[in-house]
């Protein structure tokens, strides 16, 4: 491959009705250097991490300095890949909190963006406060993991008249609150059709159709590295979790036991 060129916000923003942008997420050093050598335009370090990585039952349970770790290790291992990290639940609940939170993540991490979830008028306050401050801020619609209890749990978003005209109306806010582009998790698509032809960002959808602007996915779901089924909207490219058992597993019976057999004295080596 030759030399990759790195995205920027400009540039992100100018594959703005291409339909092109790729986005996976990523939480460690080795998958980060794997991904530096792709031509994946993204990544993202996902406060999902909590759920793949760290095995809680929401992102809620995230912290600031674990994503600061897993930011910051994935940054080393993809110097050349824009790089996006979630602002963990509980660090943004007001201005000076945020601001102060949001600074520390990205100063620490080195990442290019961090994004947050929801739309609210002081988070969007807060967004151009980040902007104003030289921070780019990707924004996060429809389903939102961080307020699952508040939202009654995780479906698609966006089928109800009402619900379909505050989400277009929250895409809006965040564009003019600053944001470089944003994500919509499992919204219907009509409904990510119209925010994609809405607004003038760039729109990454999750679980919500083609009709967007680009697509991320889980990388742990792509490559299926648990043992859980992904999610309906993710057809896995492989099964990594069956073939690191098996490897693991033929290593224990071949290599292994061919150690233990034959010593020269009749024992065991092991
Ligand atoms: O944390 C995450 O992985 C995300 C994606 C689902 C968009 O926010």
């Amino acid at each position: 491959m030759e030399q990759k060129r790195k995205l920027t916000t400009r540039s992100i923003k100018k594959a703005k009705g291409k339909r092109t942008l790729s986005m996976l997420t990523c939480y460690d050093f080795q998958t980060a250097n794997i991904l530096n050598q792709t031509h994946l335009d993204m990544i993202l370090v996902g406060d999902s991490l909590g759920n793949v990585v760290l095995g809680y039952d929401t992102t809620v349970k995230v912290s600031l300095e674990e994503m600061t770790i897993f930011a910051s290790a994935v940054k080393r291992g993809a110097p050349n890949t824009f790089t996006v990290a979630d602002l963990p639940f509980g660090t943004y609940g007001s201005m000076e909190m945020g601001l102060k939170n949001a600074f520390s993540l990205y100063q620490k991490s080195g990442v290019e963006a961090l994004k947050l979830e929801g739309s609210s008028p002081q988070k969007c306050e807060l967004i151009s406060r980040l902007t104003d401050n030289g921070v780019a801020v990707m924004g996060h619609l429809g389903l939102t993991p961080q307020s699952v209890h508040e939202q009654g749990g995780y479906y698609t978003h966006g089928k109800t008249e009402e619900s379909f005209t505050k989400i277009v109306e929250q895409a809006i806010a965040l564009q003019k609150a600053g944001c470089f582009a944003t994500v919509l998790e499992c919204v219907t698509e009509e409904l990510s059709e119209k925010i994609t032809k809405e607004l003038t960002i760039p729109t990454i959808g999750i679980g919500c159709g083609s009709q967007v602007d680009g697509q991320v996915l889980v990388i742990n779901d792509l490559l299926k590295m648990g043992q859980e089924t992904p999610p309906s909207f993710c057809k896995p490219i492989a099964n990594l979790f069956d073939l690191k058992k098996e490897l693991v597993n033929s290593y224990l019976t071949n290599t292994l036991m061919i150690a233990t057999e034959t010593m020269e004295d009749g024992s065991f080596k092991h």
